[in-house]
This record gives structure tokens, sequence and C-alpha cells, in this order.
């Protein structure tokens, strides 16, 4: 599947998407992703920083509450439409533009840091991507960023569950898939019955690359990986919010973070 599909995919997406995650749907983002993230984070007050694949823009805001002057992009112009407004509303001196990962329109070395939440896995060419966000670093800053996890979300992934409902598997198939835009179509599962059965389901085109895969793109674009995270929920966690219990067995999301040659 081609960068306009992509786009046009996650454009028809964008306002309910907003919608939903801004009532608090997108519970494995706010509950556990980001949290995580932020906790992995190093300091970035007073850094100039990029959000690739922002969407609505509500994770560039937590980074710019930490002090970072920031950046942020996204192909679907309905998010950048939703951010800009949130950032009027309440500024935070981010400025949020149209535009691909996958050809960043700002000059190399531009930035002390970059981050993408979740969006990396979801663009059409992830080593365009990772290549893209290593040039605009500085020498010496680094990129964060999640995605699914490639070994327990792969194109395949069951969550098996005992007669009282308790997850006792994950089951995956389809790893050694490079899958290139296959459809998945979902709610966020964390959304009311009615709330689901009052708009479409999302539609996300799926590119799936193996976790050696990925960490040649990190490390072919000349970035060196200094950390990784693996979020999850602990038993307690898992008892008192089922639909986060998933990530008790084991990882839906995988963190890394990679930085640039000091001489690079
Ligand atoms: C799962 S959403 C994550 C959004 C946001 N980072 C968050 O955590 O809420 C993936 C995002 O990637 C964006 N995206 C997909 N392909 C892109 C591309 N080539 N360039 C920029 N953004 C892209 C989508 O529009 C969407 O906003």
């Amino acid at each position: 599947m081609d960068r306009a599909n992509v786009a046009a995919c996650w454009e028809a997406n964008a306002e309910t998407w907003t919608r939903q995650a801004r009532a608090g749907y997108d519970l494995y983002r706010d509950a556990l992703n980001t949290p995580v993230f932020l906790a992995n984070l190093p300091p970035i007050a007073g850094l100039a920083g990029l959000d690739i694949g922002c969407g609505e823009g509500g994770n560039t805001r937590k980074l710019a509450e930490r002090g970072a002057r920031m950046t942020a992009v996204d192909i679907a112009p309905t998010f950048i439409r939703h951010a800009r407004e949130a950032e009027a509303e309440k500024p935070l001196g981010i400025a949020y533009l149209e535009g691909d990962g996958t050809a960043l329109p700002f000059a190399a070395g531009s930035f002390d840091f970059a981050t993408a939440f979740m969006s990396l896995m979801d663009m059409h060419r992830h080593d365009l991507a990772i290549g893209e966000a290593a040039r605009v670093l500085k020498p010496g800053a680094f990129l964060q960023f999640s995605i699914l996890h490639p070994c327990f979300a792969p194109p395949y992934r069951k969550v098996l569950r005992d007669e009282a409902g308790n997850v006792r598997a994950i089951e995956v198939g389809r790893y050694f898939d490079g899958i290139d835009g296959e459809i998945e179509s979902w709610h966020f599962g964390a959304a009311p019955a009615e709330v689901k059965a009052s708009v479409e389901r999302f539609r996300v085109p799926r590119f799936h690359r193996t976790l050696s895969e990925w960490v040649a793109m990190v490390v072919g674009a000349g970035l060196a990986i200094e950390h990784m995270a693996e979020p999850r929920v602990d038993a307690q966690t898992a008892q008192a919010v089922p639909y986060l219990a998933d990530t008790h067995i084991a990882p839906l999301f995988l963190h890394i973070r990679a930085r640039k040659g000091a001489a690079a």
C-alpha cells in the first residue's frame, strides 16, 4: 500500500479517533503505554523536540508540559486541525504541521530529540521513517519510539482465556509475513458498546516487520540502541482492569530509544 492510501485511511479515522481518544477510550495508550514511555524518557526541558505521527496531539502536549519546545507532524489533516485547536485553547508553544514521516520537511540536524508514539509501524516505509528521524536529529540526539511488539503482535494474535475469563496465553502467528498495508478493522476495545455501535470501525493499514528487521533498520539509520522497554501491568492491575490483562502475560508494545553518534 502506498503513502496516499495510508494517508486516506488515517484521514478517514481521524475524526472519530480524536473524539474517542479524548474520551479516554484509547486505554492502552493512557493507562499503560504513554506513562511507561514518559517514565523512560531522558530529561527534555529546554530541548527542541519533534513528535512524528502525533495524531490528535495529546502525547505531544505531555512532552511540551515537560518543558520541551515541540514541533509535531502527522499525515492526516484532521488530526492536525484538532491538535491545533487544543493548542489554541491552551497554548504550550507547539507547532503542528501536516507532514509525512517518511519525508520530513526539516533540515538535517534540526532537533535535540524525536519521539514517535505508536506511529512508525503505521507508516508505509518503516526504513524511510527511521532514516528521516535520524537525519533530522543533531549529533548525539535521541529517537524514542513505541510500536506494536513485533513478536507478540504480529499479523495473527489471539488472546486465550480460561473458563473464568482470565487471560491464559497469547497465541501468535504469521510472524514472518512481511505484510504491507493489510487492513485491520477495529474499535477501541474500551469504548462502551453503544459508542461502538454508533460509528464505523477504524480501518488501519498494518505493516509488519520482524524484531531483527526493526533492529536492522534502526542500526542501518546510524542509531545505537540504548534502551528498550516492554510495558506490562502487574497482577493486581490485571485483576482490576481486565482490558489490560493481556499485557501481564506477554507484551503488546515495544519501546526503543536509540541515539545518533556524537560525531555523526
Ligand atoms: C496509532 S496512531 C498514533 C497517534 C499518536 N502518536 C498517539 O499516540 O495518540 C498512528 C498515527 O500515525 C500517523 N501516520 C501514519 N502514516 C504517517 C506518515 N507517513 N507520516 C506521518 N504520520 C503518519 C497517523 O495519521 C496516526 O495519527
